[in-house]
């Protein structure tokens, strides 16, 4: 089977974007030293909220990407789809937790994914407050900094971290019961606040899973990416809802994920 890495196009795709993911960490973390003098909006409740730094990060990776690859895709939380000719389409979350950013806290990332012929072909996950760039391409690998990135292989439900997302779309009944089931297990649930640096940290060993019931594709293809090529199981999103679609996010190390799946319910 062709690998995107041998695929015609996708690593000149890749280069491009660790350069643009890289400006634009940069651009988002000046906004990031003064997060209490911006201006806070709301979209579809009051925790749902947006400033300046989404929009213009999300304005800036697509210039970028427009800049250099005009007939390709670009599909946005803050600014929407535009369509493609060439058969590649960029998704893009300009700032994953949002509401950690603006409320101070240091656990937000940068994400970007190309998609191509109905599959995920590369993700890139940037941490701008530790440096870490997390990226994967599909049938090459996942890597951090130069490191290979593996899910932990060993270790059971009562020995590790599992983190849960949760949107103000009701899911509270749901979410207790997975709370519960996995306390009762012995597992010990964490929320970071942003779904994508979760799933980075799924595809390094250092959480044993991930879900939420409603995400977005910007929100999870790069981290769903990312898991799959260090050994984990993860859900395809792009089968079940799509790039426009929303729907439930799983992803786990292989020895705990059937017991987890059915702790979600899914
Ligand atoms: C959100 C974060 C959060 C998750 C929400 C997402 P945003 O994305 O990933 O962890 O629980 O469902 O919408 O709004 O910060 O880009
Ligand atoms: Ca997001
Ligand atoms: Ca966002």
């Amino acid at each position: 089977m062709q690998t995107a890495e041998t695929t015609p196009g996708v690593a000149g795709r890749l280069a491009a974007a660790r350069r643009i993911i890289g400006l634009a960490g940069d651009w988002a973390k000046g906004y990031f030293d003064r997060y209490d003098s911006l201006s806070v909006e709301t979209k579809s409740s009051r925790q749902d909220v947006v400033s300046i730094a989404d929009r213009d990060v999300e304005d800036l990776i697509r210039a970028e990407i427009r800049a250099a690859f005009p007939l390709d895709g670009l599909f946005g939380e803050e600014r929407g789809g535009e369509g493609e000719t060439s058969g590649y389409t960029w998704v893009v979350d300009p700032i994953d937790g949002t509401a950690c950013f603006l409320h101070g806290l240091a656990s937000w990332c940068v994400v970007i994914a190309l998609v191509g012929d109905g599959r995920t072909l590369i993700g890139l996950i940037l941490d701008p407050m530790s440096g870490r760039l997390y990226q994967a391409i599909a049938g090459g690998g996942a890597w951090c900094d130069g490191r290979r990135l593996s899910v932990d292989r060993t270790t059971p439900i009562n020995g590790g971290l599992f983190a849960l997302g949760a949107s103000t779309v009701a899911q509270g009944a749901q979410m207790g019961r997975i709370v519960e089931g996995l306390l009762n297990a012995g597992g010990v649930f964490m929320r970071n606040g942003s779904a994508a640096l979760s799933l980075a940290h799924v595809a390094a060993g250092h959480y044993l899973g991930f879900y939420e019931p409603r995400l977005s594709s910007w929100d999870c293809l790069a981290g769903l990416l990312l898991v799959e090529e260090a050994g984990g199981v993860a859900d395809d999103f792009l089968a079940g809802p799509g790039l426009s679609g929303k729907g439930p996010v799983f992803a786990a190390a292989p020895q705990v994920a059937g017991a987890f799946r059915a702790l979600t319910g899914e």
